[in-house]
């Protein structure tokens, strides 16, 4: 089947009231936790609003959320959960990160809503199978993204020096040589990134680079030494496309570092499928290529987001109305055109789609599919955690020899339970 390979890989400041439809100072009948605050990912949410209203136009929404690329404040989340105040839907990745939910009693089974909204069919059984536990189905995916994809400004190509028809390079050496050159170009950080979650984001990129597909599953069965020779191959060649990174990275989300590479400070980034979303009016092939990660072509890092209700979420009616809108056809077109992403549903005529997610969609079906470390298809919470303390604790620093020992302990402390 289509998409029949995924199960092989596979504060108060902060609670900022981003929208809210409806009369102003009534309780809202549905509120969620989604990290689609700002920039370009507030749009996607919009287009899910927008199929709200006409779906359920008594509905007052608010996505009581907190601003973080990557699901990095899910933590937010956990201690309102925790605090007994739970919303009544989340955002939350398919795989390992739901399934910690799952364990801990806080989603509700809603294999019912499969069958009401007539969604058994709809989606690829593995996907589904990660949301699953115990024959019980407690999420809908809204969406899937892809993890290794490399983007470019021709621009910056062009004032590099750099090849300006692909941004495809076979391997993360020869990656290195095209940074080399952009710096003697003047570049001096042509690779841009952002704070932790970017850099453990650029991290499993390349261990799906320099790792085989089985090699790279191994890391979360197991079967994969992280202390071994291929892990190390990877994380010296993490540490050194690191040096070509902005030192201003610690402190910015995804989307304005992608925005130094047009305003000619940088010319890479690597960075989830979201990035389309971001572009507004820039043309492909004149502003800007994209390109498998350097060394992943035929590789598809599978991500994808998800909802369910929440055990004691105060509006269960508001849920479910949220999981028809997030699972349904309208709303999957409308979100999914605008993020950069492709539908979950498998029924869903791509023609109408940017040529992005056609391509995207082509590779889903064709590529060897491994899943994600830092959008949790592969890495539990606490793993997830883990490693990007263990990541920050090392860009932060000398990354020397002493600090990449000290990288590949901690990342086999973490990977360890
Ligand atoms: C991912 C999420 C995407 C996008 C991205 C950047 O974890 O799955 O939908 O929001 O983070 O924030």
């Amino acid at each position: 089947m289509r998409h029949g390979k995924i199960i092989a890989a596979l504060s108060a400041a902060a609670l900022a009231l981003t929208s809210l439809t409806g009369c102003g100072s009534k309780e809202p009948d549905l509120e969620i936790f989604s990290w689609w605050v700002a920039g370009s990912e507030a749009n996607g949410l919009a287009a899910l609003q927008d199929v709200l209203a006409e779906k359920y136009p008594d509905i007052t929404f608010v996505n009581n959320g907190a601003s973080c690329g990557g699901g990095s404040c899910k933590d937010v989340l956990q201690t309102r959960m925790a605090g007994g105040n739970p919303p009544d839907s989340f955002q939350v990745h398919a795989g390992a990160e739901a399934q910690d939910y799952i364990t801990a009693g806080q989603l509700e089974d809603v294999s019912y809503l499969y069958e009401e909204f007539g969604l058994n069919d709809v989606f690829p059984k593995d996907l589904v199978d990660m949301l699953t536990q115990d024959g019980k189905i407690y999420t809908i995916p809204s969406n899937v993204h892809r993890s290794n994809v490399i983007w470019a400004s021709v621009a910056s190509l062009e004032a590099a020096g750099l090849n300006t028809e692909s941004a495809y390079y076979e391997s993360i050496d020869a990656f290195i040589q095209a940074l080399d050159k952009a710096v003697a170009a003047g570049i001096e950080k042509p690779l841009a990134v952002g704070t932790t979650w970017c850099q453990v984001h650029l991290l499993e990129t390349v261990l799906m680079a320099d790792l085989d597909q089985a090699t790279y599953n191994g890391l979360f069965d197991g079967t994969t030494d992280w202390a071994g020779p291929e892990v190390k191959v990877a994380l010296d060649h993490f540490a050194k496309l690191m040096t070509y990174t902005n030192v201003d990275r610690d402190a910015m989300d995804w989307e304005p570092a992608m925005d130094k590479i047009f305003e000619g400070t940088a010319v890479f980034t690597i960075m989830g499928d979201w990035v389309p979303g971001a572009l507004g009016e820039k043309v492909e092939g004149t502003d800007y290529l994209w390109a498998p990660s350097p060394g992943t072509q035929g590789t598809y890092g599978f991500l994808a987001d998800s909802f369910g209700l929440t055990v004691g979420g105060p509006n269960p009616d508001g849920g479910k109305a949220w999981l028809d809108v997030i699972s349904s056809r309208e709303g999957q077109i409308a979100f999914n055109k605008v993020k950069g992403s492709i539908p979950a549903r498998t029924d869903i005529d791509l023609t109408e789609f940017p040529a992005y997610q056609q391509a995207a969609a082509q590779s889903f079906s064709n590529d060897k599919i491994v899943g994600s470390i830092q959008h949790g298809a592969m890495a539990t919470i606490q793993q997830g955690d883990d490693t990007g303390l263990a990541v920050s604790k090392f860009t932060g620093g000398a990354m020397d020899d002493a600090a990449m020992a000290a990288l590949q302990a901690d990342l086999v402390k973490a990977y360890s339970s």
